[in-house]
């Protein structure tokens, strides 16, 4: 029997890929294992939003390839894959198999050729207007499963390298969602995450013509299931009839992630965002006048080109006006293709580090102050796991707020896939804790 070994870097869209790629591969009767050194096949889900995540890859195949030695097999999928190309044969000779996210329905068949003998297999057509989905996707968890709605992404955010990594904007027909979300409900999956590049311009492609915000009611009413979240939306398709959908059905999930990338006008333009700081902010305000408390995160770029210190300081002021409950914050990273790279003012990396460390710094404490407002109060949790080192139960809330929590019984209650309340008693920048509530 054939045997892979598959480690994946970068987004949620990219665990959830990787969880179909297992699934096609198992199909095959190929088994999975955790060590390099007993696999056949060797794969790579790879990621390049930004140049850290790409270089990891490169040093990842040159240190297996010493390691596991000879004889096997590499191939590097997804991002870095797409964006390479056939490139990456000369870079490492040793990979076989080039395969970025819009191919993966032909993994099947590149991995025939490659049984055959052929030493250099590649699918890196992005002109595809298909969806990836298989009927054996390998989930991780028993009780969280991601659910692909839309892949790619059609805005042209100057920054960005996802359009030319995972192709033209492609939405998933309404049925074939609703089929999968039904099932996974009827397998004992409490929680759905529905995920693409950009959620919110999901357009159903089948006669019933669904909008995002129906998708939601449609799916939030699915007998079974407790709580459904999304990522991402972009601001600009952002509109109230989400927030609407979220206020009549409580099993949509307190919580909208909404990247922003900057609060100043002019870097946004550059950007290309298609909003203004203004039109961000009357959004957030529709969620915050909600009829219930949702949780906001973000996304934050410092140090784009041309980002002056009076920039750097409405993104600052931003994070002051919105008060987030989370904060994903990055320094602009070069990446190949993009528009972007033709700006003037580069910034040296030192001072988009400066300027990071700012902004994390106060992010720190807008989070410390809100994650504070929760102590005394009861939560709702569903149990993840049990962290032995610490001898708590994690979970998360509605919100996803991470919990960590004692119970009086310790692991030998079988708390995993739960939902319990928890007592909050502390709270630090990045998670609260507490003990069961009895
Ligand atoms: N539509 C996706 C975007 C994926 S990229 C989503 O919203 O999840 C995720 C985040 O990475 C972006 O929101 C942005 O903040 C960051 N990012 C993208 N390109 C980048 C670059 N070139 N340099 C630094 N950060 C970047
Ligand atoms: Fe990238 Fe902008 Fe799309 S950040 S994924 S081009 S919305």
């Amino acid at each position: 029997m054939k045997t892979f070994y598959l480690e994946t870097f970068g987004c949620q869209m990219n665990v959830h890929d990787s969880e179909k790629v297992v699934g096609t591969l198992l199909a095959r009767g190929y088994r999975r294992v955790d060590d390099p050194g007993q696999a056949d096949l060797i794969l790579y889900n790879t990621c390049s939003i930004r140049e850290k995540a790409e270089q990891k890859v490169y040093s990842r195949l040159q240190q297996f390839r010493r390691e596991a030695g000879a004889g096997k097999l590499f191939g590097v999928l997804g991002c870095v894959a797409q964006q390479e190309g056939e490139r990456i044969f000369e870079r490492a000779p040793h990979v076989a198999l080039v395969c970025g996210s819009a191919s993966y329905r032909r993994l099947p068949e590149l991995l025939d050729r490659i049984e055959a003998g052929d030493r250099r297999v590649a699918g890196l057509d992005l002109d595809t207007d298909e969806t990836f989905e298989t009927p054996f996707t390998r989930r991780d968890s028993p009780y969280r499963a991601y659910l692909t709605i839309i892949e790619g992404c059609d805005k042209d955010c100057s920054f960005c390298v996802v359009p030319f990594t995972r192709g033209r904007e492609r939405s998933r027909p309404s049925e074939s969602i609703m089929r999968e979300a039904r099932q996974l409900a009827a397998a004992g999956y409490t929680e759905i995450q529905l995920l693409g590049q950009n959620v919110s311009s999901y357009r159903d492609p089948s006669p019933a013509g669904w909008d995002f915000a129906t998708l939601l009611e449609q799916v939030a009413g699915i007998p079974g299931l407790r709580r459904v979240r999304f990522t991402t939306s972009h601001p600009r398709d952002f509109d109230r009839r989400i927030v609407r959908a979220i206020e009549e059905n409580p099993v949509l999930a307190n919580h909208v992630h909404l990247p922003v990338q900057s609060g100043s006008n002019r870097v946004l333009e550059r950007m290309r965002r298609q909003y203004s700081r203004e039109e961000y902010l009357e959004k957030i305000g529709w969620l915050k006048n909600a009829r219930r408390p949702i949780a906001i995160s973000t996304d934050i770029i410092v140090g784009f080109p041309g980002e002056t210190e009076e920039d750097f300081r409405q993104t600052l002021s931003l994070l002051d006006e919105v008060g987030y409950d989370s904060v994903f914050s990055f320094k602009y990273s070069a990446r190949p293709n993009t528009a972007a790279l033709a700006l003037d003012g580069h910034l040296p990396e030192q001072e988009k580090s400066r300027r990071l460390a700012i902004l994390q710094e106060k992010q720190r404490a807008i989070q410390l102050r809100r994650n504070s407002e929760w102590i005394g109060r009861r939560v709702e949790v569903l149990v993840e796991n049990f962290n032995p080192g610490t001898g708590q139960w994690v979970g998360r809330t509605s919100e996803n707020r991470v919990v960590n929590f004692t119970s009086p019984q310790g692991p030998a209650e079988a708390l995993a896939g739960r939902y319990v309340e928890v007592h909050v008693t502390r709270a630090g920048p990045n998670s609260l804790a507490g003990e069961l509530a009895v």
